[in-house]
């Protein structure tokens, strides 16, 4: 009978743990991470300034709940193994409860690779015990940044010139091991990896349990490299959906070196990617156009629309572009998008995405209704700037 319970309790809890595993990241995960504007200069206090600020500025509410503190945070091994932070995270139990006590949740960063972007300690040969540290902490969200591994990878493919594929095999067997690791603490922990898209990640990366993945290299605060990113997604939409996400880089809105249309596009791109929207601002000296472009609640119920499809492109002529996603309640976003130096219309066919009798057209950044439209619809929109719609019948 003791045998019996032993045993129908270990299944409860691995079916519990199993449900929560799966009930992670259903919408594309929201929140703020460290990295581009603090990079390696982040310190506990800066964190800690993250977690007010998104209470204090209304981002918490607006869906941003992940503070993810990314490289650099980390200290060196003792004897038995187990991973110290450096004298910048004096004690990360006590930020993941500060931080909780917001109601926020803890991400944090590691590498397969021995040593990280940075050149910090990696989680190489000690995954199960680092996992089962970030468990004891709180946290809640691991990116898992491939860095020094490629070494590793070099020397597989060297090893083993008879198998074009033994470097990428090496590479997913990493991610596996922690993707188990992570399941193993039975905390609910997020995996995020971020290895640039390398073997296109989103054809392997669900399987291993991943909630998102990169899909290229980093993202800068330059509208050259956001729309490079961005509009490299095309074609990637079939690979997203609910507890899986593909991830185009974190958000540089904010940072300062983009004009507040470029960062509009920024902003609108992502939505109708189905991106993880992460902030990567110092929340702290935010302007009211970055909060009228983060927080605007009808761009991020797109991001966040319950049927978790992606958009993509519909069309692109020279410079102007036009993407949909389509939303629950047979709605449609639709974005345009002009990349050129001049002010530019661009159109969209109602009768191309299925609104054959027209369809009631609302402008999410102007925050106006513009009527039942049938037939064409077009804006002109500034240099280097979008226009988000909704249609519905
Ligand atoms: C890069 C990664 C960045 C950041 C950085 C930290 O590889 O793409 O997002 O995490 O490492 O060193």
């Amino acid at each position: 009978m003791r045998r019996f319970l032993t045993v129908s309790c270990l299944f409860l809890i691995s079916a519990s743990s199993l449900f929560a595993q799966q009930k992670t990241a259903l919408t594309p995960p929201m929140g703020w991470n460290s990295w581009n504007h603090f990079a390696d200069h982040v310190t506990d206090a800066d964190v800690r300034s993250a977690a007010d600020a998104l209470v204090s500025s209304g981002m918490r509410d607006a869906g941003y709940v992940y503070v993810n503190v990314d490289d650099t945070w980390e200290g060196k091994r003792d004897a038995q193994g187990v991973l110290h932070t450096n004298s910048k995270f004096p004690n990360m139990k006590a930020l993941g409860d500060y931080i909780h006590s917001k109601g926020l949740k803890f991400g944090i960063y590691s590498s397969p690779g021995s040593k990280t972007c940075g050149g910090y300690e990696g989680s190489l040969g000690h995954e199960e015990q680092d996992a089962k540290l970030y468990a004891s902490w709180g946290i809640d969200f691991l990116k898992y940044d491939l860095c020094s591994f490629e070494d590793k990878m070099k020397e597989a493919e060297a090893q083993h010139p008879e198998d074009p594929n033994a470097a990428n095999k090496l590479m997913i067997a990493a991610y596996q091991k922690m993707g188990n690791a992570l399941k193993a603490t039975g905390r609910p922990i997020l995996y995020s990896l971020c290895q640039y898209g390398l073997d296109q990640t989103w054809k392997w990366g669900p399987a291993l349990g991943a909630n998102m993945w990169r899909t290229t290299d980093d993202i800068n605060d330059s509208y050259g490299r956001m729309i490079a990113i961005g509009f490299s997604q095309a074609g990637l939409s079939k690979y997203a959906g609910p507890g899986h996400w593909n991830d185009p880089d974190m958000l540089e809105i904010g940072n300062g070196k983009m004009t507040e249309d470029e960062y509009r596009t920024h902003m609108t791109l992502w939505v109708l990617l189905a991106a993880p929207l992460l902030a990567g601002n110092d929340l702290s000296k935010m302007t009211e156009s970055d909060k009228r472009l983060l927080m605007n609640k009808e761009a991020i119920a797109i991001d966040q629309d319950q049927l978790g499809k992606q958009g993509d492109r519909l069309y692109e002529s020279g410079d102007l572009d036009v993407w949909t996603k389509p939303l629950s309640g047979g709605r449609v976003a639709i974005g345009f998008f002009n990349r050129s130096w001049s002010t530019r219309k661009v159109s969209v066919d109602l009768n191309q995405i299925g609104f054959n009798h027209g369809a009631n057209v609302r402008d999410v950044w102007k925050a106006k209704d513009l009527g039942h439209l049938s037939g064409i619809v077009s804006d002109t929109l500034p240099t280097h700037g979008a226009t988000l719609l909704i249609v519905s019948r």
